[in-house]
C-alpha cells in the first residue's frame, strides 16, 4: 500500500480515548462536539479505578495496557482523558508507539496560562497529578512568573463515580477541599482531574463568580483537531449516525457503566463491552 492509500484508510480509523472510569467521557463529549465527524473508541477501566492513590508504575502499567487494546482496534490516534495518566504515563509511552497520542494536562495549562489576570493559578486533581507538579511544569514553561496553588482532593472521583454529583455530602467535602484556595487570591482554578466537570457547579458555587473554572476537555479536542488536520489524519465522511460512531469498552460494571454514559452523552449508547484488560 502507498503511504498516500495508507493515509487515506487511516483517516477512516477511530480516535481511541481513555480514562481509569467514567471521567474521560467529559472529554469524550467534547471531541463528539468539535469533530463530529470522527468515530471513537472510549475505553474506561472500571475494574482499577481510581489511578489518583496508585504509584506511577502502576498508572504506567495499566496506561501500556489499554494503549496496546486500543492499538489492537487499529486506532489512528489516542487521547489520554486522564490527568492522572497524563502526568505520570504520557512521556514514556509517547516514545513507544508510531501514532499520535495527547494528553490534557498541556492542553489545560495552557489556557490557564492565558486565562489569568493574577498570575495566579489553582490547580485540583488527584493525589498523583498535583503530587506530580506537572501543571507547574507546563505552566511555568509559558510563564515563571505565574505562581500555581495546588490542591489534591481525592475525594471527588469516588463521589462522582457513585452519582453524587449534586449532593450535600459533594458540598460538604468540597467546601473543606477549596477553603484553602479561597483565600490564596487565585482567580483562575484548573478542573484537573476529566471526573471534576460533573461537579463543576458545586465547585463553582463554592469558588465564586470571580474565579474563571478551566476545563481542560475544550482545548484538548482543539489540539486533537489541529494535530488530525496537521497529520493529514481528519475524517472526512460522517461514518455512521450518532452512536454508531462511538464503541464503548470498560473492564468491570458494564451497565452501570452504560446507564453513567447515557445521562452525560448526547447520544444514547447502546452498549459497553467488559474485556479483560490484564490479558494486553
Ligand atoms: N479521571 C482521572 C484523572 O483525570 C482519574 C481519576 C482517578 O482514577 O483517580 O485524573
Amino acid at each position: 500500500m502507498s503511504f498516500i492509500e495508507e493515509r487515506e484508510t487511516m483517516r477512516d480509523a477511530p480516535i481511541g480515548v481513555f480514562d481509569s472510569g467514567v471521567g474521560g467521557l467529559t472529554v469524550a463529549r467534547e471531541i463528539m462536539r468539535q469533530i463530529p465527524k470522527e468515530r471513537i473508541i472510549y475505553f474506561g477501566d472500571t475494574a482499577r479505578v481510581p489511578y489518583g492513590n496508585k504509584s506511577k508504575e502502576t498508572v504506567t502499567k495499566f496506561s501500556r495496557q489499554i494503549v496496546r487494546f486500543l492499538q489492537g482496534q487499529h486506532v489512528k490516534a489516542i487521547v489520554v482523558a486522564c490527568n492522572t495518566a497524563s502526568a505520570y504515563a504520557l512521556d514514556e509511552i509517547e516514545k513507544e508507539i508510531d501514532i499520535p497520542i495527547i494528553g490534557v494536562v498541556k492542553p489545560g495549562a495552557k489556557v490557564a496560562a492565558e486565562s489569568t489576570g493574577n498570575g495566579k493559578i489553582g490547580v485540583i486533581g488527584t493525589e498523583g497529578t498535583i503530587g506530580s507538579r506537572i501543571y507547574d511544569t507546563y505552566i511555568k514553561e509559558i510563564n515563571p512568573d505565574i505562581t500555581v496553588i495546588g490542591k489534591a482532593c481525592p475525594l471527588f472521583v469516588p463521589l462522582v463515580e457513585e452519582g453524587l454529583w449534586q449532593d450535600p455530602v459533594t458540598d460538604e467535602i468540597a467546601a473543606r477541599y477549596l477553603s484553602g484556595l479561597i483565600d490564596s487570591g487565585i482567580d483562575t482554578l484548573i478542573l484537573g482531574c476529566t471526573h471534576y466537570p460533573m461537579i463543576r457547579s458545586t465547585v463553582g458555587k463554592i469558588m465564586g463568580e470571580k474565579v474563571t473554572l478551566v476545563n481542560p476537555a475544550y482545548e484538548t479536542a482543539r489540539e486533537l483537531k489541529e494535530l488530525l488536520r496537521t497529520e493529514n489524519l481528519l475524517s472526512e465522511e460522517k461514518q455512521g449516525l450518532g452512536s454508531n460512531c462511538y464503541r464503548f469498552y470498560v473492564s468491570d460494571m458494564a451497565d452501570k457503566f452504560q446507564t453513567f454514559a447515557n445521562s452525560i452523552l448526547k447520544y444514547g449508547i447502546l452498549s459497553a463491552k467488559k474485556i479483560n484488560i490484564e490479558e494486553y
